[in-house]
């Protein structure tokens, strides 16, 4: 069997992926549409494994093997040998879309594709291949290489075969895999996202200031940040985007987004990446 790993998209997430893979031994081929962004993902993994080798927890020589591991491409047709590809593009349908089906006719008939996606359904990617049996979200956290969970999704079609072989490759990872069904937002967004849009709605009412609420979450709950300083780090739009995937698939309308959350995106005050967002950040 072919021990080819692969990583479509070498972004923030597909970086951390194809890290933790080359790390744990795998060959990686990391796919993404132009060579600017690959060098932009390699620098950042560079980065990440050199601040191991500064803790000590990592020497150079293993550091420039993980690096040795990872082949950066930005054809589809070198995941012909994976036994899976991880699919980490850009958080929309139209994009994953052209990407599962490309990714469908390059693999071979027994090859896993898992989707990193944070909100769109595993049984909708399964349905655009020939394969839906093999297909399964694989929801890795940000940082990757910190975050233990890797929440797994099972599309409808997804078999136990192909679950069983996504737990323990998860383990082989270093990961601690959580299985759930395929349901809007997953259990992850399900839950933080509405605690997120209720701290909005708490600021929107007037109920408390942005410090009190974060304060009183990340000391009364023992939560590292508190959510709305989380929301900025996640980004205001990503936020929206998952409430309305919510409120659209249960159709309830507990899950309405916050009037504010979307007029801050309204104006792009997207959170830290934009600058602004419930707080203020200056440029890096
Ligand atoms: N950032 C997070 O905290 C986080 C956490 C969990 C899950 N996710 C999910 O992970 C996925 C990726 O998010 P990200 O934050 O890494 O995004 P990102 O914008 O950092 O990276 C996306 C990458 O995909 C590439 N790409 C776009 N279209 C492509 C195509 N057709 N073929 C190949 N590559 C293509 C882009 O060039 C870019 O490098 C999304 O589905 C997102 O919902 C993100």
């Amino acid at each position: 069997m072919s021990n080819i790993f692969g990583v479509v998209g070498s972004g923030t997430m597909g970086a951390g992926i194809a890290q933790v893979a080359a790390r744990a031994g795998f060959s990686v081929a990391l796919q993404d549409v132009a060579e600017e962004f690959l060098a932009r993902g390699m620098s950042a993994i560079d980065k990440s494994l050199q601040r191991e080798v500064d803790k000590e927890r990592l020497s150079g020589e293993e550091k420039r093997a993980v690096l040795a591991r990872i082949k950066t491409t930005t054809d589809v047709a070198d995941f012909s040998d994976a036994f899976i590809v991880v699919e980490a593009v850009t958080e929309e349908l139209g994009v994953k879309t052209k990407v599962f089906r490309l990714l469908d006719e390059a693999t071979k008939a027994d090859a896993i594709l898992a989707s990193n996606t944070s909100s769109i359904s595993i049984t909708k990617l399964g349905a655009l291949t020939r394969k839906p049996a093999q297909v399964i979200g694989m929801h890795f956290m940000n940082p990757v290489p910190v975050m233990k969970l890797v929440e797994i999704i099972r599309g409808a079609a997804t078999t136990d075969e192909t679950y069983e072989k996504t737990r323990a490759l998860s383990e082989k990872l270093g990961k601690l895999p959580l299985e759930c069904r395929d349901s809007p937002g997953f259990i992850s967004n399900r839950v933080l996202m509405p605690m997120i849009n209720e701290a909005i709605f708490a600021l929107y009412e007037g109920v408390a200031t942005r410090e009190s609420i974060d304060g009183i979450m990340k000391l009364g709950m023992n939560h590292p940040m508190g959510p709305l300083t989380l929301a900025d780090f996640i980004g205001l739009d990503v936020c929206l985007a998952i409430m309305n995937v919510l409120h659209d698939g249960f159709g309830d309308s507990k899950y309405r987004a916050c009037p504010l959350l979307r007029r801050y995106v309204d104006a792009g005050w997207l959170g830290k990446k934009s600058g602004r967002g419930f707080y203020e950040y200056g440029k890096e």
